[in-house]
């Protein structure tokens, strides 16, 4: 996907890459690198690359001093180009290039600059060494797909502020540099010069600021927001990212998940994709139990359903002293496989073991209905029937079950089901899964610091009908909380806030806070409470996430033009570095 340029400019007349057959006869001035050279019995053809694309020039010895520069230049040079738009010679035509039917017969030619041989050749389908294209980023950015991603990026993000823009929204900014917002990772401090020992947070999220706006009176509000968050990092996870982050006064759930369904349909039109609403919706319960996750990937099917009735009696102790430990057994089947050996089975097994497992039990379904296991000896027919009816297996079927605590169990097989999509090559080419996971609990039990934690942020509505549970049974509370989920991966997430601040201060309590550390982290907020806040609520999509699945990229930072490694470095500027003593100096820092 590209986006046009304007056409005039003052070094050249034309971008190399729009030029086409209509343009035949036009005398055009280029500017851009050689991407290639190539000598062919006289005449010096050279690939010029530019943000629009690839055009071929030829350059012939009649014009001797351009042939002279033409036989000089090296790849990525920066050259200018005179010449006329000629069609290519009949059986020349290159279909594969959207200049393919034109090249340009170069009069002369200018050399702008010079380049080094670079660490890599600009090459679209050449694998380079990640590291390498990080150092380098910006040779990496003059590669096609890589600069497809940001022109995508572009585009998304312009129709978001467009439909935003289009329902009375309006974009806000909010600090950097500011206090702790709390969203579960620990924060980026920077320290004050000002007043020394002092640190300002940069912010998890706008969270904080996007509520008081409501107070604020700004009812619709939104920001291309940047967020900063100290966590481990993974193919999905940068230390900064971008949130598209939304909040509406006076809006219900359904209110915002309709306004955030329209949104979604309007970033996908940007590239292209027709995306059907509503949403399909599960609750939090119905995914973990389905699925294992709370981002269940339904691109493949592979449920999982619960068998612990099947085997309450059985006299597998396997499954017999789980079962009595009050554990649970649950399974799931795949469709026939083309191949599947003995080695597939001890993977998959020691892949069960590698997330915490004590074993994977499976079950080949024959014709006759039984099951071939090195464990079938150890199950009645009744068993097995019930299992098999359960799963509603078919001959050919494998079956997989795991057996061990409520927790553990969901966690394998919501894993052991991807796995098993991807070796079993289950999951369709393309195609965008959307889903609504609603209904999350308000609470999670905080095993090591033994307290309640909230699963979102402290400032999540409970359900209304189910206040009276907090002082007696928090844990079975359900939260106002949705999460937008996209093939597998949480792409964004949102809660109704409590608006009041004897409700607010109750929950800081139950996780934990003293009411002085209440004060001290949260004093505006409960203050800015008790001045007339409206109900209101939100979400926020993560936008480097959203292009990623988009353009079916591995990893983040192919989204992100300058992003850090996995050990949070920048292989191109070398941050974070090291500081001057003056610098710890004035900021009263000790390096320890
Ligand atoms: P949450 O913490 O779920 O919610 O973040 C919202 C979305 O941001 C994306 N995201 C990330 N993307 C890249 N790198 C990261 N390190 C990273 N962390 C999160 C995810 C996620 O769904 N204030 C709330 C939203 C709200 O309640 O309105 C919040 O920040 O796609
Ligand atoms: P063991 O008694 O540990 O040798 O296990 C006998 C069989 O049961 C092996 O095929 C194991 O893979 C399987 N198995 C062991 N533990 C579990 C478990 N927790 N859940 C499912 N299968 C298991």
């Amino acid at each position: 996907m590209r986006i046009d340029l304007p056409a005039e400019h003052s070094l050249r007349t034309h971008s190399g890459g729009t030029l086409r057959a209509d343009d035949i006869g036009t005398e055009v001035t280029l500017a851009g690198w050689v991407h290639t050279r190539r000598d062919h019995g006289g005449l010096i053809f050279l690939d010029l690359r530019a943000r629009s694309g690839l055009v071929q020039a030829v350059v012939d010895p009649s014009t001797p001093e351009a042939f002279k520069l033409a036989e000089e230049v090296r790849p990525e040079y920066v050259v200018l180009a005179k010449g006329t738009v000629e069609p290519r010679p009949e059986g020349t035509v290159n279909p594969g290039l959207a200049t393919g039917e034109i090249e340009v017969h170069c009069r002369e030619i200018e050399v702008l600059n010079t380049s080094k041989t670079p660490p890599f050749e600009i090459d679209d389908e050449l694998e380079v060494d990640e590291n390498l294209r990080l150092k380098y980023r910006y040779l990496d950015l003059r590669r096609g797909p890589i600069l497809d991603n940001f022109m995508v990026r572009h585009l998304v993000t312009a129709a978001g502020r467009s439909y935003l823009n289009s329902q009375g929204f309006i974009e806000v900014e909010t600090p950097a540099l500011t206090k702790s917002t709390p969203e579960g990772a620990r924060d980026f401090l920077v320290p004050s010069r000002v007043q020394s020992g002092h640190f300002f947070a940069l912010p998890q999220s706008p969270q904080l600021f996007k509520q008081l706006l409501m107070v604020g009176g700004i009812e619709r509000y939104y920001q291309m927001a940047r967020c900063f968050r100290d966590e481990d990092l993974r193919a999905d996870r940068q230390p900064e990212y971008t949130q598209i982050d939304i909040e509406m006064s006076y809006a219900d759930r359904e209110d915002i998940l309709a306004l955030l369904e329209e949104l979604m349909v309007s970033l996908f039109a940007a590239v292209d994709v027709e995306i059907q609403t509503p949403f399909p919706r599960m609750t939090h319960a119905q995914a973990k139990a389905r699925y294992g996750t709370d981002k269940p990937d339904t691109r493949f099917d592979l449920v999982i359903h619960d068998l612990t009735e099947v085997f309450r009696q059985t006299e597998f102790k396997v499954f017999a002293g789980t079962i009595a430990k009050g554990g649970i057994v649950r399974g799931l089947k795949v469709p026939p496989p083309q191949a599947f050996a003995r080695r597939d089975f001890d993977e998959l097994t020691a892949f069960a073991q590698g997330l915490g497992a004590k074993g994977l039990a499976w079950f080949v379904v024959e014709a006759d209905g039984k099951v071939k296991s090195p464990v079938a000896k150890f199950l009645t027919d009744k068993e097995v029937a019930g299992m098999v009816g359960e799963l509603k297996a078919h001959p050919g079927d494998i079956i997989f079950i795991v057996a061990d605590t409520a927790k553990l169990v969901p966690h394998v097989l919501g894993a052991l089901r991807c796995e098993l999509a991807s070796r079993l090559n289950l999951v369709a080419e393309a195609g965008f899964n959307l889903l609504w996971v609603t209904d999350f609990p308000l609470f999670n039990w905080n095993e090591d610091e033994k307290r309640l934690d909230s699963e979102h942020h402290p400032f999540t509505m409970p359900r209304a009908d189910m206040l009276d549970r907090l002082d007696d049974d928090p844990l079975s509370i359900t939260a106002d909380a949705y999460d937008l989920v996209l093939n597998g991966v949480e792409l964004g997430s949102g809660t109704i806030r409590i608006h009041r601040r004897d409700l607010q201060e109750k929950i800081l309590k139950m996780i934990g806070l003293s009411t002085e550390e209440m004060e001290g982290k949260f004093g505006f907020l409960l203050e800015a409470l008790e001045y007339g806040a409206p109900p209101h609520g939100g979400a926020a999509f993560g936008l480097d996430r959203l292009i990623m699945l988009m353009q079916g990229c591995p990893s983040i930072r192919d989204v992100i033009a300058f992003p850090k490694t996995q050990s949070a470095s920048c292989l191109l500027t070398g941050a974070p570095d090291e500081v001057a003593a003056t610098k710890l100096r004035d900021l009263r820092i000790k390096p320890v």
